[in-house]
């Protein structure tokens, strides 16, 4: 087994490039299946994640390379199948959107339920309800999305709530529907007004991404181009709440400061000094934290893909924080794991309450799902001592290259295979 141990209490120091966006990534590379022709994708990000869609794709008879470490030419030009294998759609929340790429392209679909993260129940009712409101029979036999279509036709789709998942998925299909579709209360996030550009550059007719009412113009085809993923707004914050928590002055490289608002402004009310530039952060704390109160919403809210996160630099704060759930309806699981270093934290429904500790101490602790996991890394940061933490298969998921962006930081962090003790030189004199 894989552990990373983390010799904890040193300040982040230095520079730090930010990768593509995961959850960009994730919705564009299933997006390249209503492509005839070789997309070329850039900024994509090196996690698991990706691997295991590349995987899929060529399960279906796409083609890809690599042309450079972060550029992949995806040729859909002659899939063979619209049937998804059942155990590689389980890994992942994101196989969803092999749904509306494969039904936009087939008019058909066969896709095993999502699997992802475990934070309580993840429907995809509203995705299903986009999918028969642009003429698709859907049926759920035995775990599998059995979606046909004789043709798809434009609709008027409401969503009940607000769903990047159902939003993207929705107008991947209605790209190729006949007819103008409307997505009313569409989520805003960043990363759909990716794949809408993504869709765009390719042929494709899609106006109001980014506010609540999405027109999406369906096309006969699209064609091949260049797209440059956005940077991940989730890193950047991830960086951006670790350089906080170690006392750190860290310059953040390669982010859009709009996407970072909510995490600036909560960081200020902290005490936390934070100076925006054109497409980089400067992140550096001198003084205390100052507890405040925090509400996870969708964009332009505060992201709860960053909630453990948060929690994990609240744990040491001055005063009592709460921070509250709106989005997913169980993501406190990684709180014990927290605790055993030392935090003083009540759930309660869907309200953390913080109350501060002077510092957090190093324990051996597992990640239960991957912002848990960075939640977990920056407590071992912060904290005194060493922190050894085991389920790496979460973080790997979806941050790319951590632990050398940590190390290179000035982090004492290093992934090691067994339970050797850790080899810090100076491990006894800060323990
Ligand atoms: C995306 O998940 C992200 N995943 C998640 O990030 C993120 O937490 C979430 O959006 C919210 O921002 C990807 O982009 C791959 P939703 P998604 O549909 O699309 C309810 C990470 O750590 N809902 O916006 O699955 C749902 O239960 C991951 O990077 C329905 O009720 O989320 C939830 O309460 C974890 N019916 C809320 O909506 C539906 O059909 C938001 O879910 C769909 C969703």
């Amino acid at each position: 087994m894989e552990k990373m141990i983390v010799m904890g209490g040193k300040p982040l120091n230095g520079e730090v490039t930010i990768s593509g966006a995961k959850n960009s990534a994730v919705a564009v590379i299933p997006a390249a299946l209503l492509v005839d022709g070789v997309c070329r994708i850039e900024n994509v990000p090196n996690i698991n994640d990706v691997t295991v869609l590349l995987n899929i794709l060529a399960s279906l008879g796409a083609k890809h390379r690599y042309v450079s470490s972060d550029v992949i030419d995806i040729d859909c030009t002659n899939l063979k199948t619209h049937v998804v294998p059942y155990e590689m759609a389980v890994k992942m929340r994101a196989s969803s959107y092999l749904i509306g790429s494969l039904i936009g392209r087939f008019n058909k679909a066969e896709v095993a339920m999502p699997g992802g993260c475990n934070f309580g129940v993840r429907p995809i009712d509203q995705h299903l309800k986009g999918f028969v409101a642009l003429g698709a029979d859907v049926k759920l036999e035995h775990g599998v999305v059995n979606a046909v279509a004789e043709k798809l036709i434009a609709s008027s789709i409401y969503l009940d709530v607000v769903s990047v998942g159902a939003t993207i998925n929705i107008m991947l299909a209605a790209s190729k529907a006949e007819g103008v579709t409307h997505i009313e209360n569409a989520s805003k996030e960043p990363h759909v007004v990716d794949v809408a550009n993504f869709l765009n550059a390719m042929g494709a007719n899609i106006k109001g991404a980014g506010t609540d009412v999405i027109k999406i113009t369906g096309v006969r085809s699209l064609h091949g181009g260049t797209y440059s993923i956005i940077p991940d707004q989730i890193e950047a914050g991830t960086f951006m709440l670790a350089a906080a928590a170690t006392k750190g002055n860290c310059l953040i490289k390669n982010v859009i400061p709009k996407h970072l608002e909510a995490i600036t402004s909560k960081l200020i009310e902290m005490g936390v000094q934070v100076e925006e530039f054109e497409d980089s952060v400067r992140v550096s704390r001198t003084g205390e934290l100052k507890a405040t109160n925090i509400k996870t919403l969708p964009y332009p809210g505060y992201p709860t893909d960053l909630q453990p996160q948060t929690v994990a630099l609240l744990s040491i704060a001055k005063g009592v924080s709460v921070i509250t759930e709106s989005v997913w309806d169980n993501r406190f699981q990684y709180i014990d794991e927290v605790r055993r270093m030392g935090a003083d934290i009540k759930v309660d429904g869907r309200s953390a309450i913080i109350q501060g500790v002077h510092e957090l101490m190093g324990a051996p602790v597992k990640m239960t799902d991957l912002r848990a996991g960075a939640a977990l890394i920056i407590a071992g940061l912060a904290a005194n001592g060493v922190t050894e933490l085991a389920n790496l298969v979460h973080i790997d998921r979806g941050y790319e290259n951590l632990e050398q962006k940590l190390q290179a930081l000035g982090a004492q962090i290093v992934r090691k295979v067994c339970d050797d003790a850790p080899e810090f030189p100076d491990v006894k004199k800060h323990a």
